[in-house]
C-alpha cells in the first residue's frame, strides 16, 4: 500500500514538475516584453496625426519608472507638442549639424530628456529613460527614434533661455530627443548582430 502511494506521489510531481517547465518553455518563448524590446526599431516617417494625450502620458510614465543610480531620479521629461516650439527645436537641432532639414523627421511631438549633472550617473540616468521612452512607444503601437544633439541644443544660449521659460532651473543636460508618433513607414530589418556581441563566461 504505502509502496503503491509512494509510487502515485512520483508520477505526480514529475506531471507536474514537466507541465511548469513546459509553462517556462512557453513564457521564454513568448515573451512580450522581450518580444516589444526586440522588435522596436527606429522610425524615421511619421503622419503628422498626434497621438491623444493619454497614450503620451503612458509612454512618459514607463519612462520616468526607469532605475537611476541612488534612486535619485536625477532625468526630467519635458514633452513638446505645441508645433510651433516643436519647429524651433527642430531647427535648433538642425542648427547644430549646419543644416535646415528636419531632424525630427516629421514627428509631431518631441519628448526631451535631460538630466541634472549635479549627480554622477546623470547620463546613465537620462539614457535609461531614453531606452523605456522607446520601448514604450513601440509596446502602444507608435513609432519612435532617438535624436541626438539635445546637449548641444540645451547648453547653447537660446537652449538655456528656452529651459528658463519653460521654468526649469538647475544644471540639466540634454540627454537625448525621443521623436514620437504613428509610422508612416513600415519598421525597417534590424541589422544582424554582430557575432561578437555577447562573451558567456561559464
Ligand atoms: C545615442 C543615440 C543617438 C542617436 N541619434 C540619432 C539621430 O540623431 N538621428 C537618427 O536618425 N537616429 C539616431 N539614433 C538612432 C540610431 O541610429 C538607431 O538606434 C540605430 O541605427 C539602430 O536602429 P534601431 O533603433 O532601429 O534598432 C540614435 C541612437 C542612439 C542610441
Amino acid at each position: 500500500m504505502m509502496r503503491y502511494f509512494m509510487l502515485t506521489a512520483a508520477l505526480a510531481l514529475g506531471i507536474l514538475t514537466s507541465c511548469t517547465s513546459a509553462q517556462n518553455d512557453s513564457a521564454m518563448a513568448q515573451n512580450e516584453t522581450i518580444e516589444n524590446l526586440k522588435t522596436r526599431r527606429s522610425i524615421r516617417a511619421y503622419t503628422e496625426q498626434m497621438p491623444p494625450k493619454e497614450l503620451l502620458e503612458q509612454v512618459i510614465e514607463a519612462g520616468t519608472y526607469a532605475p537611476t543610480g541612488k534612486g535619485n531620479q536625477s532625468p526630467i521629461i519635458v514633452a513638446v507638442t505645441d508645433k510651433t516650439m516643436r519647429d524651433s527645436l527642430s531647427r535648433l537641432n538642425a542648427a547644430v549639424m549646419g543644416m535646415d532639414s528636419d531632424p525630427f523627421y516629421g514627428a509631431p511631438a518631441v519628448l526631451i530628456v535631460l538630466a541634472d549633472r549635479k549627480y554622477p550617473t546623470y547620463l546613465y540616468d537620462g539614457s535609461l529613460v531614453m531606452g523605456n521612452l522607446l520601448n514604450a512607444a513601440h509596446a502602444v503601437g507608435l513609432g519612435s527614434c532617438w535624436i541626438h544633439r539635445a546637449k548641444e541644443v540645451f547648453d547653447s544660449e537660446e537652449g538655456k533661455a528656452l529651459l528658463k521659460s519653460w521654468g526649469i532651473e538647475g544644471d540639466y543636460e540634454g540627454i537625448g530627443n525621443c521623436i514620437i508618433g504613428y509610422p508612416a513607414q513600415e519598421a525597417p530589418a534590424p541589422k544582424p548582430r554582430k557575432p561578437d556581441y555577447v562573451h558567456f563566461i561559464e
